[in-house]
């Protein structure tokens, strides 16, 4: 035997005289060679983190092998029995082995005998861990779209609050258009829901289930793949056999939209960090830090780590791809490289969507401060020339104008001084006054930062009406999630009570 690992063990495999039982046997002998390269080789350190999830898949298969007549009754029950002690001992508990498979099923033939070497028939190690990781990454994917969902409930929250509160809208980092708090917390609660859309979609390409295919060629054993996949709450199999042991292009696109949620987040984390640093929004001190020699500083600490989460995150998903690109069909041992960081990044980036969520609820908006920060940089501007073009100038002609005013229009200029300058302007330019085409009053009026965001209540703009509708469409669209969210983890939930029954049946 090879390093390889072809073998679906057979029962004539686990009746052979040295095959199973004390000592040095054909899985500790073969398969796990020792010397200088065997901690390399080992995964079972990292593979603390699909334990549990070893022990369901153990568990479902050799459920499926007694109902199918393939391992009787009893073995199965002791077999069984044997995955419960195992799992009360523990993951530390486990002995030497390359990976967390060959130490559970070693310490199962450990407890009762060479009949637990019957546990491993009709499968291998390579659709085992690959049902392992998918099993595993569903709880990951289910725990960042919770969080996601709790950061959209905050952005909606704090936007409520904040309907009519005037602040900046920057392009190119300088003042642009002035919107409200609301607007520009729902266009993160737009992105952070697409985010928890992509997670949904990747959780569903997750969750089916490789079993059964064995080493990748299939096994002669009349196994039922449905079963098992329904026994570990999966949502059917990946059908053929070789791309169910090999594939995992479910890591690479789960690590995607994870590294996309956190760029969603890296985004608001900068956006805040430079608020703070304006002055127009103050963090609470629970997500803030100081120096430890400055000690007047209150830094956005909080969002630095969150920023410099997407670039682990990032890594991640560039590091699977590159992992992943031109691995010849069907297992190469790189591929126990690949997922462990995954479940790391998939924790990682969660927290961090925790903490952005938290930032957000707590942060103080400074309205005063904001309503100065909104009329700086004449960021009126452009709905100037808008109230001259709807007054029947051309758009362009209207844009000329309102640049010749740029150039004497200053922040401390009262909204009818500034109108004033505008019709300086529009003379130098057209050789008429403003009231050819509108009244002074509406331009002093269109100058002005609230009544500029007022006037723009196109569909998903910042006038007050038109963000009490997107607040209506997000509280909804966050419900139909959270039902989504439920529902999966009730299907799992109901697996899961259905396992442990038929488990139950045995023991
Ligand atoms: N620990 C291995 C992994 O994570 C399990 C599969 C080993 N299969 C093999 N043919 N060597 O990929």
């Amino acid at each position: 035997m090879t390093d390889d690992d072809p073998d679906a063990a057979t029962d004539a495999d686990a009746d052979a005289p040295d095959a199973a039982g004390e000592g040095d046997t054909a899985v500790r002998r073969d398969r796990f060679s020792g010397g200088p390269a065997r901690e390399f080789l080992s995964s079972l350190a990292a593979d603390a983190a699909i334990f549990e999830a070893d022990l369901a898949v153990d568990r479902a298969h050799a459920v499926m092998l007694a109902e199918q007549g393939i391992v009787d009754d009893a073995v199965a029950g002791e077999i069984l029995a044997a995955l419960d002690g195992i799992e009360t001992a523990g993951h530390g508990d486990l002995s030497d082995g390359e990976d967390v498979h060959e130490a559970i099923e070693t310490a199962v033939i450990d407890r009762i005998g060479p009949d637990g070497g019957r546990m491993h028939t009709a499968r291998s190690r390579n659709d085992e861990v690959a049902t392992c990781i998918r099993y595993r990454l569903r709880g990951d994917l289910l725990a960042a779209v919770e969080a996601t969902l709790t950061a959209r409930e905050a952005l909606v929250e704090v936007a409520n609050e904040h309907g009519e509160t005037v602040m900046p809208g920057y392009t190119h980092l300088q003042p642009a258009q002035p919107t409200t708090v609301a607007h520009y917390l729902l266009s993160y609660e737009g992105g952070l829901a697409r985010d928890t859309e992509r997670l949904l979609d990747a959780y569903g390409r997750v969750n089916r289930s490789p079993l059964g295919a064995a080493a990748f060629a299939g096994t002669p054993f009349d196994v039922d793949r449905g079963r098992t996949a329904e026994l570990l709450g999966f949502d059917g199999t990946v059908r053929n056999s070789m791309d169910a042991a090999s594939t995992r292009d479910f890591l690479a696109e789960s690590a995607s939209a994870l590294a996309t949620l956190a760029t969603t987040l890296s985004g608001l984390a900068e956006d805040l960090i430079v608020f703070s640093n304006k002055g127009i929004v103050e963090l609470a001190d629970a997500y803030s830090s100081t120096s430890s020699i400055m000690p007047q500083k209150k830094n956005p600490d909080t969002l630095e780590l969150t920023r410099g989460v997407a670039g682990d995150a990032i890594g991640e998903a560039t590091g699977t791809l590159s992992l992943l690109k031109g691995l010849p069909r069907a297992y190469n041992r790189d591929l126990q490289r690949a997922h462990a960081s995954v479940f790391e990044i998939a924790g990682d980036v969660r927290e961090a969507t925790e903490v952005a969520a938290g930032a957000v609820a707590t942060a103080d908006w400074d309205e005063g401060a904001l309503a100065a920060a909104a009329g700086e940089g004449f960021s009126t501007a452009t709905g100037v020339a808008d109230l001259l073009a709807a007054g029947g100038m051309p758009f362009r002609t209207a844009h000329e104008i309102v640049a010749t005013a740029a150039e004497t229009v200053s922040d401390g200029d009262s909204p009818d001084a500034a109108a004033a300058k505008v019709d300086e302007a529009a003379r130098k330019v057209t050789g008429e006054p403003l009231s050819a085409y509108v009244s002074r009053e509406d331009v002093a009026s269109a100058l002005d930062p609230a009544e500029s965001v007022a006037s723009r209540d196109s569909a998903g703009g910042p006038a007050p009406e038109a963000v009490a509708d997107e607040l209506a469409a997000a509280e909804a669209g966050i419900e139909s999630d959270e039902a989504a969210l439920a529902a999966e983890r009730d299907a799992l939930a109901d697996a899961s009570d259905t396992l442990d029954a038929e488990v139950d049946r045995y023991v």
